[in-house]
Order: structure tokens, then C-alpha cells, then sequence
């Protein structure tokens, strides 16, 4: 029983902030582009899956915008409209009946864009005008990204806006907090590293100036909700959407020392590559938990085992699943019991319906 034993540091309870949670094994913010495809609304499917997954310690719902210019995929969800708002409801309320914890990841992808997504065919903005090379996909499939239009100073306070609005939207919604999305290559993540921020203004150059405009933000949805109520998403090390910095220690134990004046409910940190290498060499985890004054959320390949031994050592408070549960409803379960893992079906990740979303077996529908 020495495994299971082990496991005892996933059972551990843990208050973040406002929000107590009986479990260290969370859900990760995943992409499903399953919104109903008129106003980008949730939906009783969207409930029905996150319900499925409500023994989650904490359930991190969807990357979801904040506004029609947050944009970046077909079907992802937003939260400024009344129906949104109704429809993330149908979510938290089917969540909290099976005793679970719902944040929502406030979202803007930034450049990460097509005019075919934003309101009146407009260009996609980021902090500089240098296109993310690759593709997003809209209504027809996947289309290449385009040169962004610079964001002008004049502009910031209204997306500052748009994630306060957001998070009273949330709040309003039933969710127990919000997650800012500040990882992965997205709007926020564009201006803290050098590559994607090129400006010459206040929100460009130094590392403090390309703190500004995240800090403002986290700090405004801080002031609309709480901050006991509030996280923050960050990779400080990815290349996600072709982001890169050659200082990420720096940059990010900048930002967190800002964070630190804040007291938010816990910082959630993609370790290395998203969906990659954990070990890229250029972040020492472990000094920046340190910084870190509140919990300290783990997320990017990690296992059982991993887990446990990070969670026990006291390096991290809580470990962040994304693919594994998404293909295992009741992964708390198989970890408590050191049980076999369904094996994710990655073409239904993005858009389609129940299938590969609210279909994976539980161990008492297939016993092993
Ligand atoms: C995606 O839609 O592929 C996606 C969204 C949010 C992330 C990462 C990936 O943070």
C-alpha cells in the first residue's frame, strides 16, 4: 500500500485565497471550441463535461474572451454577453451541484487572430505590429495569422476594462474566481517578452515596462472581484505562439515580486514548454516558487508520481492536468487508486460534439 500511501499528498485540502479546495490534482484550462456557434455561448454539453470532472481539487475552465476583439479561434466562448453569462451558468451551477470548484482563464489572444474572427473583418492588435507566423483557425479551418495593428497607449485602459468587465461577468456568472491568461503567447504574454514587444512607449522596452500593462490588468480584476478570488496563468519559458524572451528569470521574477504586492489566490506556472520539454534550461522553477507569496499551481507534464513527489517536497502546492483529464473524467479517482489512464483522442481535442468530450469511460463504467 506504500503507493497509495504516496498519494496522500494529492488529498491534502488547500485554501487559495477565498476558495478552500479538498484536493491537489486540478483541471487545466483546455481548449474544446464546443460554444454554440451563435454568440459563442456555453452550453449544456460544455456542463455535462465539466461536471463529469468536478472531483477535480479545482477545475480551471476554458480559455475564454473578454470581449469580441479577445478572440482568437472559432468556437471558444466568451463571457461580456447577457447569453454568455447564462450559459456559464448552466456550468457552474452543474459543477457546484457535484461538490466542485470552477474558476474561469480570462482571455485575449491578442495577435493570435483573423480579421474573419474579430467584429467588422478588423485586425487582430497586439503590443507591436510583427504577425505571429503561423495559423489560428476560423469557421473554414486553419488561415494564417496577419500583421497585427499596434495598440495605441490610448487604447489600453479600454481592454483594462473588458477584463474587469469580464471578471464581474464571472463572478456574476457562478464561477468561485478567475484565472488571468497571462501564458502561452496570448495578448499579456505578447507584452512581457521581447520578441512579440517592440514598443518605444511606457509598455515596451525595459522589463518593468513591459510589466505594465499585465500588472494593470491583474491589478483592475483584483479590484472588481478581490484578489482572494483571483490567479494568474504564466509561462515564463514558452514558445507558444512564437513568443521568446532571452531573460525569462528576470522578466518573470520581476512579475511576480509586482504580483506579490497583489496577494492573489495562487500563481499558476506552465514549467518549460507548453505541451513540451519540461527542462529547457532557462527558469529554476524552484527559485521562482520562492519568490512566489502565495500558492503555486504546477502545470505541464507532469504524472502521478511526478506529482506527488513535487507536492510532497513542498515545491509546489497543486499540479494542473490538462490531457489527462480530459480523456479520464475521474482522474482524481485513478490516481487515488494507482489505476490505468484512458488514452486521449487528439482529433476530437478541437470543435465537434459529445464524442470524445463527454464519452470517456470512468473505471466503474469499464472496471480494469
Ligand atoms: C489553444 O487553443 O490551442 C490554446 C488556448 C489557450 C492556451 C493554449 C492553447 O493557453
Amino acid at each position: 500500500m506504500s503507493q497509495l500511501a504516496g498519494a496522500d499528498a494529492l488529498f491534502q485540502p488547500i485554501r487559495l485565497g477565498a476558495i478552500d479546495v479538498n484536493n491537489r490534482v486540478f483541471m487545466a484550462p483546455l481548449t474544446r471550441s464546443r460554444a454554440t456557434h451563435d454568440g459563442d455561448v456555453p452550453n449544456a454539453i460544455n456542463a455535462s463535461y465539466y461536471a463529469q470532472r468536478a472531483t477535480a481539487g479545482l477545475i480551471v475552465a476554458e480559455a475564454t474572451q473578454i470581449s469580441p476583439q479577445g478572440k482568437g479561434y472559432a468556437y471558444t466562448p466568451g463571457i461580456y454577453s447577457d447569453a454568455q453569462i447564462a450559459g456559464w451558468k448552466l456550468v457552474t451551477e452543474a459543477v457546484h451541484a457535484q461538490g466542485g470548484k470552477i474558476v474561469l482563464q480570462l482571455w485575449h489572444v491578442g495577435r493570435v487572430s483573423h480579421p474573419t474572427l474579430q467584429q467588422h473583418g478588423e485586425l487582430p492588435v497586439a503590443p507591436s505590429a510583427i504577425a505571429f507566423e503561423s495559423k489560428t483557425y476560423n469557421a473554414t479551418g486553419f488561415v494564417d495569422c496577419v500583421v497585427p495593428r499596434a495598440l495605441r497607449v490610448d487604447e489600453l485602459p479600454g481592454i483594462v476594462d473588458d477584463f474587469r468587465n469580464a471578471a464581474k461577468n464571472a463572478i456574476s456568472a457562478g464561477f468561485d474566481g478567475v484565472e488571468v491568461h497571462a501564458a502561452n503567447g496570448y495578448l499579456l504574454d505578447q507584452f512581457l517578452k521581447k520578441k512579440s514587444n517592440r514598443r518605444e512607449d511606457d509598455y515596451g522596452g525595459s522589463i518593468e515596462n513591459r510589466v505594465r500593462f499585465p500588472f494593470a490588468v491583474v491589478k483592475a480584476v483584483c479590484e472588481t472581484i478581490g484578489s482572494d478570488r483571483v490567479g494568474i496563468r504564466i509561462a515564463p519559458e514558452t514558445h507558444f505562439a512564437d513568443v521568446d524572451d532571452s531573460d525569462p528569470s528576470a522578466v518573470f521574477g520581476h512579475f511576480v515580486d509586482r504580483l506579490n504586492e497583489l496577494k492573489l489566490a495562487y500563481v499558476h506556472v506552465v514549467e518549460g514548454e507548453t505541451g513540451g520539454p519540461r527542462d529547457l534550461g532557462g527558469v529554476d522553477y524552484v527559485a521562482l516558487r520562492e519568490r512566489i507569496e502565495t500558492a503555486y499551481v504546477a502545470n505541464n507534464g507532469y504524472t502521478r508520481e511526478l506529482a506527488i513527489e513535487a507536492i510532497a517536497a513542498g515545491r509546489v502546492d497543486a499540479v494542473a492536468f490538462g490531457v489527462p483529464f480530459l480523456a479520464n473524467p475521474d482522474l482524481v479517482e485513478r490516481f487515488r487508486t494507482n489505476a490505468s489512464l484512458n488514452v486521449a483522442d487528439q482529433s476530437t481535442f478541437y470543435g465537434g460534439d459529445e464524442k470524445g468530450y463527454t464519452d470517456y469511460p470512468t473505471l466503474e463504467a469499464v472496471p480494469n
